[in-house]
């Protein structure tokens, strides 16, 4: 994971702004989800524009030339259009000449397109591929349910992947080290939303069943990261940070107190953007990385949980080998 690089939209709503069109306060978001701030794109912006500006800024970050990427998966639950995938899209304003394709898993969406772009890669299939997570949560917000509506917001995170031949010892300890996702869908219900293609012919709002996500979310955190670990072979003291799904502060406490990691060890930055979906542990990466936390080498938890319910968690040594 040689480039990082992430895109919020320049519309900053607070909690105070929310209370001008919901019942909310700032007390209550806060003290529920720990979140101040989200942004929103505008009228004309899509979820292909965000994902753009964070994949240029991932590549600059990788020092490659964008004629490299031979792969594009966006993981999104908000595309431009129902179809072509999202993911061509970019590739067209990247211009770039790629196969491009979007995954579908929610909040969970990073973790599953890692997973599939790994599997790929090792294939020796692809050597250099974009991974972006991008999503526009605002255009399925119901501003009537005010429990749901306002812990969301969008934005976009982009990685670049690239492999290297394996002829140091140390890349055995390098790069996208584990990976497991798991799906149940007697959970669908539990968060959705209330409309789609097949179903009803629109795209629907999102409708959640806050404290049941809450309590799968603890659980399937938590079990995921140890099964990475333990694929890995490694164990929770060697992690140099953990960078969670950004949803609610609550549950990122409580995911850490579990797993007894020490909580500075804890990427979160959903206090000021929300819970953006696929975007947000690209965006928290970023953020750390920009904030001169997370550096060249160190070895990172991912987790993320979402609608399906599907989850999983990666164990990655980020940066470049040779430095
Ligand atoms: C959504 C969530 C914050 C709600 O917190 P909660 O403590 O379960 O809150 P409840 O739904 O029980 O509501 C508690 C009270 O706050 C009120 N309330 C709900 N939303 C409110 C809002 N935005 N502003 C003010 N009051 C609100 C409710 O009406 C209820 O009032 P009542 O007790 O008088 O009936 C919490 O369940 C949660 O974090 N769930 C996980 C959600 C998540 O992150 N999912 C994403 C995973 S990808």
């Amino acid at each position: 994971m040689t480039g990082v690089g992430s895109y919020l939209p320049k519309n900053k709503y607070s909690n105070d702004d929310l209370t001008k069109f919901v019942d909310t306060s700032d007390e209550w978001v806060t003290k529920r989800s720990g979140i101040k701030f989200r942004h929103f794109v505008s009228k004309n912006e899509t979820t292909s524009d965000m994902a753009v500006n964070a994949a240029l800024n991932a590549i600059k970050n990788a020092y490659i030339k964008k004629e490299l990427i031979d792969l594009i998966i966006v993981a999104t639950t908000t595309p431009d259009n129902t179809f072509p995938a999202t993911a061509t899209l970019v590739q067209k304003k990247l211009g770039i000449n790629a196969p491009s394709f979007d995954v579908q898993a929610v909040c969970a969406g990073f973790v599953f397109a890692l997973s599939v772009a790994k599997s790929l890669m090792k294939d020796n299939h692809f050597s250099n591929c974009l991974v972006i997570g991008a999503d526009s949560m605002s255009k399925i917000l119901d501003w009537n349910d005010r429990t749901t509506s306002v812990l969301f917001g969008d934005g976009a995170g982009a990685v670049v992947l690239q492999k290297f031949e394996n002829i140091d010892e140390k890349l055995n300890d390098w790069g996208i080290l584990s990976n497991v996702i798991h799906s149940d869908g007697n959970l669908y219900d539990l968060l959705k939303t209330n409309g789609g293609v097949s179903n009803n012919q629109s795209s629907g709002f999102i409708e959640m069943s806050g404290k049941e996500v809450f309590k799968h979310a603890i659980d399937k955190l938590s079990s995921s990261l140890e099964e990475a670990l333990s694929l890995s072979n490694k164990v929770i003291n060697q992690l140099d940070f953990l960078v969670p799904h950004q949803a609610n502060q609550r549950i990122i406490l409580a995911v850490a107190d579990k797993l007894k990691i020490n909580s500075k060890k804890v990427i979160s930055t959903v206090k000021d953007h929300g819970n953006t979906s696929a975007a947000s542990i690209p965006l928290a990466l970023d953020h750390a990385i920009s904030d001169k936390k997370i550096k060249n080498g160190n070895l990172l938890g991912f987790q993320a949980i979402g609608g399906g319910l599907s989850w999983g968690s990666s164990i990655i040594r980020i940066g470049k080998p040779h430095n």
